[in-house]
Order: C-alpha cells, then sequence, then structure tokens
C-alpha cells in the first residue's frame, strides 16, 4: 500500500493524497512517487535533453579527430565506429524513453546526469542480454539470496534500489513471490526494465570509448526476459527514494535491498529501522550486495562490517537467519571483458 511522499499519508487506488492533495502520475507503468512529481519529470525530460545532446557532441568530437590528423586505417575504422556506436546508444534509450517522458525538453540551467543515465547501461546489457549460464551473474545472485531465503515464500515483495531489475524479476518468478515493488530512483534504468519485463525486446548498444579492439568496437544487444512477460497486476514499477520508502507500516512479506546499503543511505541504522516498519510481522529483509562506501559521503565510522550490520540488524528488531559471502564478479562484459570482483554479503533477518 503505497503511501504519499510529502505528507505520508495513505494513497487512494487512483494515486492520489487526500491529504496534501498531491495526484502521483506514471511513467509507462511506473508510478512517480517523489514530492514534486511534475518538476521531477520536467527534470527527467531535460536529462533526457542532455544525454542527446552530449551523445551528438561526442559523435562530432570523434568526427573532428577523423579528419583533423592523418590517420591510420584502424584509427579511422575506430573512430567512426566509435561514432556511430555512440549516437545508436543514445537513440536506443530515447526510443524508449523519450515516449515514456513525453519527449525531452533542452538542458537548460542545472540538469546533471547522475551515475544512473548511461553509465549504468551495463547494468541493463548483463541484467537482459549478456549470455549467461549457470556461472552467469544474475544466476549467481539469484542462487545467493534463494540459499539465504531458505526455501520459504517470499509473498509481497519489495525491492529497493532495484536497477534494471533483473534479481527483482528472478525472485518474482522463482521464488514465491505473489506481488513485487520495484523501486529506484532512475527512470533510465527502471523505464527500459520495465519495458523488458512488459514483454518489449528494445534494443541496446554497448559500446567502450577505450576500446581493446577495433572490430569489434560495438555490439547491438536485444533486451529481453528469459521467462515470459510479467503485467502489472503481479509486477510493479516505483520511481521513488528508497531511503524514503514510500510505503504503509506492514505492507510486505519481503523487502530486497541488492548492492545498495552501503552505496546510496547516508543513514543505515535509520534505514533499517525503515525496512523493519515497511515488514509485516515474520516477515524478512534480504540483503545481497557488497559493503564498499563511497568516501566522500560517509565517514569511515559509517562504513559497516557486516559484524556491524548484523548489529544494527538486531537492534532495530530483526533475527538473523542464513548468511554467506562470497568473491564474485561484476558487470563483466563480454564485449571488452572488463569488470571487477566484489566480496558481496547476502543474508536474511526476520521481523522479530
Ligand atoms: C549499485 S546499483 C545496484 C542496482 C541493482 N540493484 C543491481 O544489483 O544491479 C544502485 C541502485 O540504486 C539506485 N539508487 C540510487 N539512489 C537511490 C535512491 N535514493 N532511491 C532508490 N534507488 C536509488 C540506483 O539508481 C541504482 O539502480
Amino acid at each position: 500500500m503505497a503511501s504519499c511522499p510529502r505528507c505520508r499519508a495513505r494513497l487512494d487506488a487512483a494515486f492520489r493524497c487526500d491529504t496534501c492533495g498531491e495526484h502521483y502520475p506514471s511513467l509507462a507503468s511506473a508510478r512517480v512517487l517523489l514530492p514534486e512529481p511534475s518538476s521531477q519529470l520536467e527534470y527527467w525530460q531535460r536529462q533526457l535533453g542532455l544525454i542527446i545532446r552530449r551523445g551528438i557532441d561526442t559523435k562530432n568530437t570523434l568526427l573532428e579527430q577523423v579528419s583533423a590528423a592523418p590517420l591510420g586505417v584502424a584509427s579511422q575504422t575506430r573512430l567512426l565506429g566509435l561514432a556511430r556506436a555512440i549516437l545508436e546508444q543514445v537513440e536506443d534509450v530515447a526510443a524508449v524513453l523519450g515516449p515514456a517522458l513525453g519527449g525531452q525538453l533542452p538542458p537548460e540551467g542545472e540538469v546533471f546526469l547522475p551515475r544512473g543515465a548511461l553509465d549504468y547501461s551495463s547494468y541493463l546489457h548483463r541484467d537482459w542480454a549478456w549470455p549467461g549460464g549457470p556461472d552467469g551473474e544474475n544466476e549467481s545472485a539469484l542462487a545467493a539470496v534463494r540459499r539465504v531465503a531458505e526455501g520459504r515464500a517470499l509473498g509481497r515483495v519489495l525491492v529497493i534500489g532495484a536497477g534494471a531489475c533483473r534479481l527483482a524479476y528472478d525472485l518474482h518468478c522463482e521464488c514465491g513471490a505473489t506481488e513485487t515493488s520495484a523501486l529506484d530512483i532512475d527512470p533510465f534504468l527502471l523505464v527500459m526494465a520495465e519495458a523488458v519485463i512488459r514483454g518489449a525486446s528494445p534494443a541496446l548498444t554497448e559500446t567502450s570509448v577505450n576500446a581493446p579492439e577495433v572490430d569489434p568496437v560495438s555490439h547491438r544487444w536485444t533486451l529481453a526476459t528469459p521467462r515470459g512477460a510479467l503485467g502489472e497486476d503481479r509486477f510493479r514499477f516505483f520511481l521513488a527514494d528508497g531511503t524514503e520508502p514510500p510505503f504503509v507500516d506492514g505492507s510486505f512479506d519481503t523487502v530486497v535491498t541488492p548492492w545498495f546499503i552501503d552505496q546510496v543511505p547516508t543513514d543505515l541504522p535509520g534505514l533499517v529501522g525503515k525496512l523493519q516498519r515497511l515488514l509485516a510481522p515474520g516477515g524478512r529483509w534480504l540483503n545481497h550486495g557488497p559493503l564498499i562506501y563511497p568516501p566522500d559521503k560517509l565517514p569511515i565510522a559509517a562504513w559497516y562490517s557486516r559484524e556491524e550490520i548484523f548489529e544494527l540488524a538486531r537492534d532495530a528488531g530483526f533475527t538473523i537467519g542464513a548468511w554467506e559471502s562470497a568473491s564474485l564478479p561484476c558487470l563483466v562484459s563480454p564485449l571488452t571483458g572488463r569488470g571487477k570482483i566484489e566480496t558481496v554479503l547476502t543474508f536474511a533477518a526476520a521481523r522479530t
């Protein structure tokens, strides 16, 4: 059950707040539950405008470099290939986001691109395009969460910081979820994921300006679900702030935080208390992700280790269940062979 992000009152079925009068619109089928939804939508239209402008600028810079200096055939091929691929990637995003947002606006004023925009396209590639397999990244994430969930059905699920949504989708299909709410603050990820989960197969070009090979310098992937589409009756999307989840207390049987608790909240103890309140009695918090804190955001005292997180969870009224920690590959691209390895902590904590 959703609550108003401005005044916390319960929203009606049309996402209207009787208390403060705000109505929360949707972007495709993703509900925008942010305090100033109209200005937020306009800001996202300007961000899309900025992404398109930057794509065109980068393409033009590359073409100027081709004509400015005498270059070998391989260099020309690399630069021309990159110019084409960068524009193609921007057009792919605009083809899905543009209609959902009702178009783009000129990027005037204070418009920035969060890490969200195109930097995160590798999340979409990994989740819905790169080849998987028994040890694939998506498969390993699902398997780890499954192990700590110990076979109990997930029921009503909220996934906070769902990103490109593959783990949310896999848990929904495989682990007894009755309905899933996928929440993220980034429309560039969530609206692309929404299109895929609803059954579309958008193209999304992958490229790296730091290309290790001229051929191929890019790959045009098709994003698609492995197990078919899910409708709004069972799988919903929310553009909202995961540090202030806009839902009524006790709304969920399971809250999942994938790769979220270290990167996003500035007050982890506060967030753990909020997760506890979102859960129905006996409900569970399932976490999966590393503990790599952004150094510019938090003092070292708040770079909590596993033991400290378990302590915070116990203090908030959770009982720690199964847990595991493993070193796992992360976002290793088949195009570039690049990626990273992270120590990933997966645990279940039950609301007592
Ligand atoms: C490290 S990524 C993880 C994405 C996804 N869970 C995964 O495992 O691939 C962190 C995610 O948190 C989202 N995010 C950042 N700030 C947020 C906020 N305040 N509320 C909700 N989501 C947020 C980002 O857009 C991004 O999708």
